[in-house]
């Protein structure tokens, strides 16, 4: 079993978004697949990297998809994404210049705000999206 299963319930409606959550849910997989084989912080950093700079992409492809399609939810979600994209970079930075690690922590604090993020918030994209045709 991995450590994120990915099943139906994460599926906000949206084909692209729901292709790039699950790509994020087999990123993070993946970094936990790394950190239980006991690989080095650099390689750990270098997988978190990647996910982070997928997530900034993802973030973008759901702002575009609001502006659109004028999702009156916007405003609040565009926050949230800022904040997490502020407090990803943090992160990053701190492992740049040693003074955290990636650690089993990190993993369930990145599991909780995926499954959270896309099982909450996105989730009010879906039926909106679908009503103007977009699926
Ligand atoms: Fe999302
Ligand atoms: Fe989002």
């Amino acid at each position: 079993m991995s450590f994120l299963e990915w099943n139906d319930d994460h599926k906000v409606g949206v084909k692209e978004v729901d292709e790039q959550h699950q790509k994020l849910f087999d990123m993070l997989n993946d970094l936990h697949q790394a950190a239980v084989n006991g690989s080095e912080q650099s390689v750990l950093a270098a997988i978190l990297d990647e996910m982070i700079d997928y997530t900034v992409y993802h973030f973008k492809t759901e702002e575009d998809l609001y502006i659109k399609y004028n999702f009156p939810g916007y405003e609040n979600h565009k926050k949230v994404h800022d904040a997490l994209t502020g407090q990803a970079v943090e992160l990053q930075q701190q492992f740049r210049d040693g003074s955290a690690t990636i650690s089993f922590d990190l993993l369930d604090f990145l599991h909780g705000w995926l499954v959270d993020h896309t099982t909450g918030l996105d989730k009010e994209m879906g039926p909106f999206l679908n009503e103007k045709g977009v699926y």
